[in-house]
């Protein structure tokens, strides 16, 4: 590859410097004494149960436990902030943000204060998160130290197979490079929430499968680290990509939180944008972050990003059960425009499923397909494989806690409908398998705990045009 940077990415290196913002001046809390070099968040990956990482974290969380329940430091209260099915909803609880442009920020803030807490009780200054890097081929079980019953790690609820070290995770499942081809961040966070984010969680199961009790087990915490270091890596991968540093309303509402000694911290997305600047942390092997800055000044970002929602098949409500189901999306009309989308570089297709729903969590993940040939077999490597619908944040009614709000999900199809606009096909198969984890190289068969009803499905084109990141007159 040829690193010569491309006229994008010099736009927004100019663009990313051109202003220091008053929004994103470190915060107050930093002069307790903290390491100056910035810690490193480590791979999960190859750490035995005896690494110092593991022992303080086991430490900590006994005492976390031990603490009373009203202590926002306690676990119970910390898992609360996340998510709770208790009543009286205390101060924080239930404030994790899903199907949301807050999803990485928010749960950056959470990881952060979480970690600071940890830290102290477990007497170690210098501890932070580990990471669980499920994409690498070899960290795709469960890490051996949370499948030992007798650790603190230990969760006995969670998927059976995936607690005896026999499940692991498909590669489908752990895929985040049709997110990571999205260069708008609300549909890159929104692809990358759904898979790998969401899928994982349900394919783990037990406390992890559900937004009210997920923040109980304690490979949340690195499993949400993963998702936030690919904050990171998408961002490096530049092309456009930035973080919504020019809406007000992303870099200032407020997230409210606990630090070590109890007291109630808030949090913007603006204070969160540089993990080694800001917070003090990076990831073990991550590329150089990316320093965004939030602008006041700036009213024109880098690129702006239109939708068009440009074919709603009429295709009945579709229920997806323990069977494989299909659709078909008539081509006829909408192929020559699809061919110009598809002729840009910078039109991005998306299949959009909306008011998808269940009555209660499914625990089951349906990995899709789009515009396989007849006769191929279904594997997560094929071009056509573009993600999974596991319901874990919204869309199940039984976990509605305010208002019930459906869920949605968005898929990347650039490189999956490549084959079918080439042989001018008439039709166009979107295919739902449902699937376990793996055990022994094949996928559990699925127990559908509730049947997942999709009210819409829609054909959507993302069109990112430059702006110049201009900056107001002043
Ligand atoms: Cu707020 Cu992975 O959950």
């Amino acid at each position: 590859m040829d690193h010569k940077p491309t006229r994008r990415q010099i736009l927004f290196a100019i663009g990313a410097t051109a202003s220091v913002s008053l929004l994103d001046s470190p915060l107050s809390l930093f002069k307790h004494a903290e390491a100056a070099q910035p810690l490193v968040r480590r791979d999960i990956g190859g750490m035995n149960a005896s690494d110092p990482i593991l022992v303080s974290y086991r430490k900590a969380i006994a005492t976390m436990k031990a603490l009373p329940a009203n202590d926002p430091r306690s676990w119970a209260y910390q898992a609360a902030i996340h998510g709770s099915f208790v009543t009286p909803v205390q101060t924080a609880w239930n404030t994790c943000e899903h199907n949301s442009y807050f999803f990485w920020s928010w749960h950056r803030m959470y990881l952060y204060w979480f970690e600071r807490i940890v830290r102290r009780f477990a007497k170690d200054p210098c501890w932070a998160l580990p990471y669980w890097n499920w994409t690498a081929v070899n960290e795709r079980q469960l890490p051996a130290p949370f499948r030992d019953p007798a650790s603190e790690l230990y969760v006995a609820n969670r998927n059976a197979a995936m607690n005896a070290g026999t499940g692991s995770l498909s590669a489908g499942r752990v895929d985040y490079s049709p997110a990571f081809s999205l260069t708008n961040f609300v549909s890159a966070s929104g692809a990358l929430e759904g898979t790998p984010h969401g899928a994982v969680h349900v394919d783990i199961g037990g406390w992890m499968g559900k937004v009210p009790t997920a923040a109980q087990d304690p490979i949340f915490y690195l499993h949400h680290c993963n998702i936030d270091r690919l904050w990171n890596l998408w961002l490096a991968q530049g092309g456009g990509r930035s973080n919504p540093v020019g809406d007000a309303t992303w870099g200032t509402r407020t997230f409210t939180f606990f630090n070590e000694a109890g007291t109630v911290v808030q949090m913007t997305s603006c204070e969160v944008l540089r993990a080694a600047q800001q917070l003090r942390y990076v990831y073990e092997g991550e590329p150089p972050q990316v320093n965004q800055h939030c602008r006041p000044r700036i009213v024109v970002p880098p690129f702006t990003f239109t939708k068009e929602r440009f074919m709603i098949p009429p295709i009945p409500p579709i229920t997806l059960n323990s069977d494989q189901t299909s659709i078909s999306i008539d081509l006829r009309e909408v192929g020559p425009r699809l061919r110009t989308f598809m002729s840009g570089t910078t039109d991005k297709i998306l299949l959009e499923l909306e008011d998808v729903e269940a009555e209660r969590a499914p625990e089951a993940v349906w990995d899709v397909y789009v515009g396989l040939p007849e006769n191929v077999t279904l594997t997560s490597e094929s071009p056509h494989f573009v993600g999974s619908v596991a319901l874990f944040g919204s869309g199940i009614r039984s976990e509605t806690r305010h208002k019930f709000l459906p869920a949605r999900f968005i898929f990347p199809l650039n490189r999956a409908l490549v084959p079918s606009l080439e042989r001018n096909a008439e039709q166009l198969s979107v295919i739902f398998v449902p699937q376990g984890v793996l055990v022994e190289g094949k996928p559990l068969p699925p127990d559908v705990k509730s049947p997942v009803r999709i009210g819409r499905v829609g054909l959507v084109v993302e069109r990112e045009q430059e702006s110049g990141g201009r900056k107001l007159k002043e």
